[in-house]
C-alpha cells in the first residue's frame, strides 16, 4: 500500500480543511485515509451498510465488481474451480501462495488429523429439536468448542491461533454433517481419514452403518467445486462479523460463530436456501412473468433471490462456474430435464431483459445456481447455506488470522450520527 497522493476536505462557510492521504493498494480502487478525519475537522463520515468504506487492509481476496473480477490471492477463481482443488484452495487463503507437493501433503494430513470432534459434543445434539434448523444448531455447536479446546486460546500465540485454524476447517464439516443426521434420526458417521475433504464430507453427510456408501466421483467433484467457489469473498457481511468480533481479542471459535449467524440472513449466505423456496413457490415457468410484476412492485416487498450484489454490478464469476456446473452434474446424474433449473434459466432470461434489473445492474449471484446444484446431489434446502458455512470457514479463519497480525488493526468501533432526543430532564411518572 502506497501514498499515491492526498486529498483535502473543506468545511465550506469555515476556513477549516484538512488533508487527508490517498492510498493506492496492488488493484483496485485508491482510498482515502480518514482517520485524521475527526481529531482535524470534528466530524465523521457517514456510510451506511459500509458501501465506499474500506475497513481493512488486506491480501487474501479481490473483487471488480464492474469486470465480474474475482481472485483468491491474485488468482482468478475460473482457474482455481477448473484446476485446483478445496484443500489446496485453503492452504492457498491461509498462507499466500500455492503449496509445494510436500506443504499441500503435510497441510492435508494436518487437516485431516483434526476432523473428529470430542465425544462429549455429542451430547450437545440431545438438547436440540430434531426439526431445529441446523443453522442454528451450527451457531450453537461451533461456539461451543471453545468449550472444549480452551487449551489452545491465545490468540497472541501464532502457533495457536494455527491450531485453531486446522481446528474449525477440519471440524466443522463433521459437525455440519452431524446437524443433517441428527434431523434424520440417524446415526453419526466418524470422519474417514483416506478420503478427500469433499468425499469425507458427502460420506458423513450419506453413509448409514447398514451398508457401505462409495462416494460417487461426480459428486465428490461436484461438491469440491461448490466448496471452492464460496471459499472466502473479501469483506462480506459475515466476514466482516469475524473481523469485528476478532478485534476484540474473542477466541476464534465464538469468531466463527458470529460469522455463522450473519452468513444465515437470507440477504446473505440464506440466499440459496431461498432461491429454492421462490423457484418452488412459482411452480411452473409460465407463473414467471408474474412474479417478476411482483418483484418489482416496492409495495411486495418480495426480491428476486439469487439475483443482485452489493459489489457486482457484472454477472458474478461464481455464478457463471456454478451454472456450468449445473449442467455437468444433472447430466453426469443422467438427469434428462431439471424442471428447477429450466426455470432457473428462463428466470435469469427475463430477467436480464427486463430494464428493472438491467437499470439496476442486477445479475445472477453465487446463490442462485448453487441450490439447484446441491438438490440434484440429495441434500435438503434446509443444509444449503451450512454448506456455503463449510465452505466460508476458511476465509473467514484466513481473515481473521490476518486481522490479528496486522499491526495496524484495533478494536472495531464504528461511530454514528445521532438524531434522538437532547439532553433533557427526567419527570416523575404522576407529572407525565
Ligand atoms: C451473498 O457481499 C458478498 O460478497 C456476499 C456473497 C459472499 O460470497 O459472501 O457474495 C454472498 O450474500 C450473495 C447475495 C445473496 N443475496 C441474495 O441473492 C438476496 C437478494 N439480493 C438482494 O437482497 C440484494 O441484491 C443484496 C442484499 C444482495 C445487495 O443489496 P444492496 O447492495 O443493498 O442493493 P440495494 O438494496 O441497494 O439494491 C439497489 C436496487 C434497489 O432498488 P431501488 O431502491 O434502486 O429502486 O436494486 C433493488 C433494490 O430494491 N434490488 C433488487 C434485488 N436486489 C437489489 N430488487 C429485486 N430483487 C433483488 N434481488
Amino acid at each position: 500500500m502506497s501514498q499515491a497522493s492526498s486529498i483535502t476536505i473543506t468545511l465550506e462557510g469555515t476556513n477549516s480543511s484538512a488533508s487527508m492521504p490517498l492510498l493506492t493498494g496492488t488493484l483496485g480502487p485508491q482510498v482515502a485515509d480518514i482517520r485524521k478525519l475527526y481529531n482535524q475537522l470534528g466530524v465523521f463520515t457517514y456510510d451506511p451498510g459500509y458501501g465506499t468504506t474500506a475497513s481493512c487492509e488486506s491480501k487474501i481476496t479481490y473483487i471488480d465488481g464492474d469486470e465480474g473480477v474475482l481472485l483468491y490471492r491474485g488468482y482468478p477463481i475460473e482457474q482455481l474451480a477448473e484446476k485446483s482443488d478445496f484443500i489446496e484452495v485453503c492452504y492457498l487463503l491461509m498462507y499466500g501462495e500455492l503449496p509445494t507437493r510436500t506443504q499441500l501433503d503435510k497441510f492435508r494430513d494436518g487437516v485431516t488429523r483434526h476432523t473428529m470432534v470430542h465425544e462429549q459434543i455429542r451430547r450437545f445434539f440431545d438438547g436440540f429439536r430434531r426439526d431445529a434448523h441446523p443453522m442454528a444448531i451450527m451457531c450453537g455447536v461451533v461456539g461451543a468448542l471453545a468449550a472444549f479446546y480452551h487449551d489452545n486460546l491465545d490468540i497472541n500465540d501464532p502457533h495457536q491461533r494455527e491450531i485453531a485454524a486446522f481446528r474449525l476447517i477440519a471440524k466443522v464439516p463433521t459437525i455440519a454433517a452431524m446437524a443433517y443426521k441428527y434431523a434424520l434420526g440417524q446415526p453419526f458417521v466418524y470422519p474417514r481419514n483416506d478420503l478427500s475433504y469433499a468425499a469425507n464430507f458427502l460420506h458423513m453427510l450419506n453413509a448409514v452403518p447398514a451398508e457401505p456408501y462409495n462416494v460417487s466421483p461426480v459428486l465428490e467433484r461436484a461438491m469440491d467445486r461448490i466448496l471452492v467457489l464460496h471459499a472466502d469473498h473479501e469483506q462480506n457481511a459475515s466476514t466482516s462479523t469475524v473481523r469485528l468480533a476478532g478485534s476484540t481479542g474473542a477466541n476464534p471459535f465464538a469468531c466463527i460463530a458470529a460469522g455463522i449467524a450473519a452468513l444465515w440472513g437470507p440477504a446473505h449466505g440464506g440466499a440459496n436456501e431461498a432461491v429454492l423456496k421462490m423457484l418452488d413457490e412459482i411452480g411452473t415457468p409460465e407463473n414467471i412473468p408474474s412474479f417478476i410484476e411482483k418483484v418489482k412492485d416496492k409495495n411486495s416487498n418480495v426480491k428476486l433471490m439469487g439475483f443482485g450484489h452489493r459489489v457486482y454490478k457484472n454477472f458474478d464469476p461464481r455464478a457463471k462456474i456454478m451454472k456450468e456446473t449445473c449442467h455437468e452434474v444433472l447430466g453426469e446424474l443422467g438427469i434428462k430435464d431439471e424442471p428447477l433449473l429450466d426455470m432457473a434459466m428462463e428466470m435469469e432470461r427475463i430477467a436480464l431483459t427486463d430494464d428493472y434489473f438491467v437499470s439496476r445492474k442486477l445479475y445472477p449471484n453465487v446463490d442462485f445456481y448453487s441450490g439447484i446444484i446441491l438438490k440434484a446431489m440429495g441434500i435438503p434446502t434446509s443444509m444449503f447455506t451450512v454448506i456455503f458455512a463449510v465452505a466460508r470457514t476458511v476465509g473467514w479463519v484466513s481473515q481473521w488470522k490476518e486481522m490479528i497480525e496486522d499491526p495496524s488493526q484495533r478494536i472495531g468501533r464504528p461511530r454514528q450520527i445521532y438524531t434522538g432526543a437532547a439532553s433533557r430532564d427526567y419527570r416523575a411518572v404522576d407529572s407525565r
